[in-house]
């Protein structure tokens, strides 16, 4: 026995990588190259659903939603508060555009990712970010806009007027689905998801979070990569055929993807 433990010691010394690992085993009780493996098999599973799935078109937003007075409106409130959605991306032109026509009504609003500057977080914002931003840009915007936010980050949640905030993981079910649990009553006009930016992350919160959704309304998962891009193809044959997914690349370079009803012909 005490022999066994003295060869691991002396197998362990010699290799820095077996060391961490098994410190962390003793320390945590996971393995982690048990956690590669898991996050290879998961990787290499995206990459098969990808290339079985044919991408989705992009277009690119600002030719799908030219500027116009209510969006540069939003823009300057993302600005002014501290997110980043109009001055590195567009998205302001694409929630505008989304919302206009009910600006002025009691608009539903559920955004997952309020911002964290706790810089020891994945998807943080920066030690100088503004938690919160995206939420109070949107609640000034629309006059009667109930906004709500969520965040794994529970420090960084608060309630202000027409604002409310709840602690979420996203890759965690049944986080989720407590979530929308609390939520069930109401339907949302728009669901962002601009929290931790991984796609089973974002397929976890759409399956739990696309049922709020109200008819005609919009759900939106943000600053989708280029590697990550061709893996969203698969809504197409996952969602239901009423619900059309729409892929469109942001100022930056990066992706947006938007879940709707396919919009009624006009005319006829
Ligand atoms: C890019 S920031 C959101 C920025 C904000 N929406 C804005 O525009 O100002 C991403 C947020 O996602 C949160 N996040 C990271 N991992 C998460 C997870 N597993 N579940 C929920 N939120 C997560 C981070 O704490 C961070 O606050």
């Amino acid at each position: 026995m005490m022999a066994r433990f003295l060869v691991k010691m002396w197998r362990v010394c010699r290799n820095p990588g077996l060391a961490i690992d098994y410190l962390y085993f003793l320390t945590r009780g996971i393995r982690i190259r048990g956690l590669r493996d898991e996050r290879d098999t998961l990787r290499g599973t995206l990459d098969a659903l990808a290339a079985l799935a044919a991408p989705l078109p992009v277009v690119p937003l600002d030719e799908m939603y030219p500027e116009t007075a209510s969006s540069r409106e939003l823009g300057e409130l993302f600005a002014q508060y501290g997110s980043d959605k109009a001055s590195k991306h567009n998205y302001h032109l694409l929630y505008s555009s989304v919302l206009e026509a009910r600006r002025a009504e009691p608009l539903q609003i559920l955004e997952i990712g309020l911002g964290t500057n706790d810089i020891s977080r994945v998807s943080h914002m920066g030690a100088e970010g503004k938690p919160g931003a995206s939420v109070r840009a949107f609640r000034d915007w629309a006059p009667l806009a109930q906004v709500r936010g969520a965040d794994i980050d529970e420090s960084i949640l608060f309630r202000e007027e027409r604002i409310e905030t709840f602690f979420v993981d996203q890759t965690d079910p049944q986080s989720l689905e407590s979530l929308a649990a609390q939520f069930s009553h109401r339907g949302f006009d728009l669901i962002i998801d601009d929290g931790l930016h991984n796609p089973w992350a974002n397929l976890n919160t759409l399956r739990a979070l696309l049922p709020l959704r109200k008819p005609g309304g919009a759900y939106v998962i943000e600053d989708i990569l280029e590697r990550d891009r061709p893996v969203f193809g698969i809504l197409r044959a996952l969602l239901p055929p009423e619900m059309i997914p729409q892929m469109f690349q942001s100022r930056s370079g990066e992706y947006c993807l938007v879940v709707q009803e396919a919009l009624e012909p006009s005319g006829g």
